[in-house]
């Protein structure tokens, strides 16, 4: 088994030397070649080993080069788009997305918005946006990689989400299609929108829109006493063609609504319906909430969303709580000079229209009632006879021949009904004015449960 450069040889490599001064013609050079030719071809470890040595250094060369080639491929072939997630077209192009048919995406990522109501009640939306991660859509025609990702650790200050960017790569001539594409999210945002109302709530210090915009709701579909709707209406509309007036005089171009009086009686409905007519959005924010703070109400209302109505729902907590605090040790909520501190310094360049609701008046501090805090307060109440024959038509369009004898039977209870009961009994009796009329005992009790 020993061979000189035999395979299998364990020794050292050794020379022929005989051979080596043979093949060379005794010159230092060419017994360097043959020396070389004898070591490197002659020997199966070299010969191996620089085979490996070249494929390997080739490889990585080739490698290196299709980096190279791939990264001047990239910067000369594909464009990419950043949105980050601080921009407005962000929350737009990922629900244009999330309605984008060609799509290949595996991971989704969950929005949920809630709301709590009046009575307490908490909603809740969800909606499937796509989540961190690659993405690939087709979009007209062209592919579009799309990728979702947080930026690190860094957390925006202002509401505690990470921040994030949406990245979308194109081919370099497909770049225009960007554009169009952010044009489609935007108008499929803003036609969400058309004929809509949008509700912004609080979302720590910022708002966001609850859900999707609701249908307005129509200024006649509420009944209030007569002439309060139109004369509330009118002011309103006054206010926003004086802006100049205000800004001539340098005084804030804001004012101030409140709607007092007793629960379901309308104030939240109206001031709804009187956004949609409008064409405004609403803002709503519960002062009786109880992690809201004076720094967060303050901030909440320097930064309303444009063209939104500010609604403050339940003053009354804000001055609740000077008593409360005394009894009860300390209450998390807003105080009473929180909330006029907030109210007069709204300082924007467009008009705040603030309105509040309260079921409490007679608790209201009447530093609350000085011009351009609240210039204008309505007290809308249970329902009038007047109301009760409205509400009744309103359900009932050809109910007209039972419409008397159901005011009159109502108002012969001799109680306090408010809208919200009697909306509750024409429900039941859906198309049926008659059996309303049956029923009508029943507005005797406030909670009545059908
Ligand atoms: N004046 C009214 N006209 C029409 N609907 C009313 C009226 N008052 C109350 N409702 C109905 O009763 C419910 C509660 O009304 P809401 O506006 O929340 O009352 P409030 O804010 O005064 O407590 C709503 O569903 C609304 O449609
Ligand atoms: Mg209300």
């Amino acid at each position: 088994m020993e061979s000189p450069n035999g395979a299998g040889s364990n020794g050292p490599p050794s020379f022929d030397l005989e051979k080596l001064k043979k093949d060379s013609d005794g010159s230092m050079s060419g017994m360097a070649t043959g020396l070389f030719n004898q070591v490197v071809q002659g020997n199966p470890y070299f010969a191996a080993g620089g085979g490996l040595m070249i494929l390997g250094s080739g490889l990585a060369l080739a490698r290196s080069g299709v980096i190279r080639l791939s990264g001047l491929l990239y910067r000369q072939l594909l464009v990419d788009m950043e949105i980050p997630s601080k921009d407005k077209s962000y929350l737009w192009f990922l629900e244009w997305m999330a309605k984008h048919p060609h799509r290949s995406s595996r991971h989704l990522s969950v929005e949920t918005n809630f709301i709590q109501h009046d009575n307490g009640a908490v909603s809740t939306k969800f909606s499937l946006v796509p989540g961190p991660g690659n993405h690939l859509i087709r979009y007209k025609g062209a592919f579009m990689l799309i990728k979702r990702e947080r930026s690190g650790k860094m957390i925006d200050m202002t509401n505690g989400a990470p921040f994030e960017t949406v990245t979308l790569t194109t081919l370099y001539k497909d770049r225009l299609l960007f554009r169009d594409l952010l044009s489609d999210a935007k108008n499929l945002a803003v036609k969400a929108k058309d004929g809509k109302t949008v509700i912004f709530t609080s979302w720590g210090p910022e708002w966001r829109p609850f859900g999707q915009p609701k249908a307005k709701r129509l200024l006649p579909s509420v009944i209030l006493d007569k002439g309060i709707k139109n004369h509330i209406l009118n002011d309103v509309k006054e206010f926003l063609q004086n802006g100049k007036w205000y800004f001539d005089r340098g005084i804030p171009y804001r004012r101030g609504y409140l709607l007092y009086g007793p629960p379901g009686s309308g104030k939240t409905s109206f001031i709804q319906a009187l956004a949609g007519e409008l064409d405004y959005n609403i803002c709503i924010m519960n002062l009786s909430e109880a992690n809201l703070t004076d720094d967060r109400l303050n901030h909440l209302m320097n930064n309303i969303p444009e063209r939104s109505i500010l609604l403050l729902e339940d003053v009354d907590a804000a001055f609740n709580k000077r008593s409360q605090s005394a009894e009860k040790g300390f209450q998390s909520g807003v105080t009473f000079s929180g909330l006029l501190n907030a109210l007069d310094g709204v300082a924007s360049s467009e008009e705040t229209i603030t309105f509040m609701t309260t079921n409490h008046p007679e608790v209201l501090d009447p530093a609350l009632m000085r011009p351009g805090r609240v210039d204008y307060k309505a007290y809308i109440g249970n329902a009038s006879p007047f109301q009760v024959g409205e509400m009744f038509m309103k359900f009932y369009p050809d109910g007209d021949k039972y419409c008397d004898l159901f005011v009159q039977r109502a108002t012969a209870l001799n109680v306090q009904i408010s809208t919200a009961q009697l909306q509750g009994l024409f429900v039941f009796n859906k198309d049926d004015p008659q059996a309303a009329l049956d029923m009508v005992e029943t507005l005797k009790s406030p909670n009545h449960v059908f």
